[in-house]
Order: structure tokens, then sequence, then C-alpha cells
């Protein structure tokens, strides 16, 4: 296994639309563990193959306090959707520090493959719900901050430029 890479807002990269996974075989599973490793590393509680780069549609998720509970959606889709909202304090691996409410519906089922290709259904409440349509809209190119303000997404595009910049300078001190 390996540590993939995630991109970073505002990468034009994280907008692309991932495919439809088609091929279940030895390259798909490695891909799922080296992204369940990266995520569990980060530490975070989703990732979307998007954000590492791979645009194809596949999702890890483990939101269990103990960080056995690894869940793989391939293919996912939204069967049904509560009309019944909840807010949301989101954060992404993609958006390093970030924290905003996001409201989406507070329940929702949900039919996916598993790494094996075989198609299985879920009803999703709580966090799982939350994460379950945060790492979708990855897939679809969309990052949680653009569901806020203009405002507020200018201030977070502009902080995490600002990081990009004195990373690089740290590195290049580093490699005097
Ligand atoms: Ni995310």
């Amino acid at each position: 296994m390996s540590l993939l890479n995630i991109l970073r807002y505002p990468d034009a990269r994280l907008h692309k639309i991932a495919k439809p996974v088609t091929v279940f075989d030895t390259r798909l599973k490695k891909l799922i563990a080296d992204m369940a490793e990266t995520m569990y590393e980060a530490p975070g509680v989703g990732l979307a193959a998007s954000q590492v780069d791979v645009h194809e549609q596949l999702v890890v998720i483990d939101t269990s306090d103990t960080g056995n509970d690894l869940r793989v959606f391939i293919n996912p889709q939204i069967l049904w959707a509560s009309e019944e909202k909840q807010i949301y304090d989101e954060g992404c691996l993609s958006v390093p520090g970030v924290y905003d409410g996001v409201e989406r519906p507070a329940r929702v089922k949900v039919r996916a493959l598993d790494a094996d290709g075989k198609p299985f259904e879920v009803d999703a409440d709580g966090l799982l719900a939350v994460c379950i349509q945060h790492e979708m809209d990855h897939l679809m190119g969309k990052v949680f901050v653009e569901y806020l303000s203009p405002l507020k997404r200018n201030r977070i595009k502009a902080k995490m430029l600002k990081e990009e910049r004195e990373q690089k300078r740290d590195k290049q001190y580093a490699t005097r």
C-alpha cells in the first residue's frame, strides 16, 4: 500500500467529473487500499478518488470512532433524499483547517457497487449521510466550500493559496 497525494483546493483538477468504474480488477483493489490508507493517515472520515486525481466514481468512508468500518461506494447513486435537512459543520482533506456549516438532506438512500462490483443499498443518516453526500459531490467536481457565500469562498481560496506559497518557499529554503 502507499499514501496518495491529496489535491488541495483551489486545484482545478478537483472540478473534473468522475467517470463510472467499469473494470473490477486488482488495480481497482489496490486503488481502494491506497485511498483507505491515505484517508486513515490524514486522518479523515471520507475520501473521493477525485481528491487523489483519479477521476472515477469511487469513494471510501469510515465514520466509526474506532476506524475499523471501511465502506466502499463505487458508482454511487442517491435513490431518495429526505425533505428534512440538517446543517453540519463540514471539513475536507482538500481544504485543510476549514470547517463550515452546510445544509443537506438529513437522510439518504444510496445504491452503489462494492469492490467486487456487487450492488448494495444503504439508508444513511447523521454523519454518514453528510459524508456520502459530501464525497459524491467530489465525484461531480464540487467542493463543499461552493455551498458557502462568495465572500467566504474567496477568503478560503486566498488562505489556501497563501499557505501553498508559504509551503513552496519553505521547501526552497530547505533545499538550499
Ligand atoms: Ni472533501
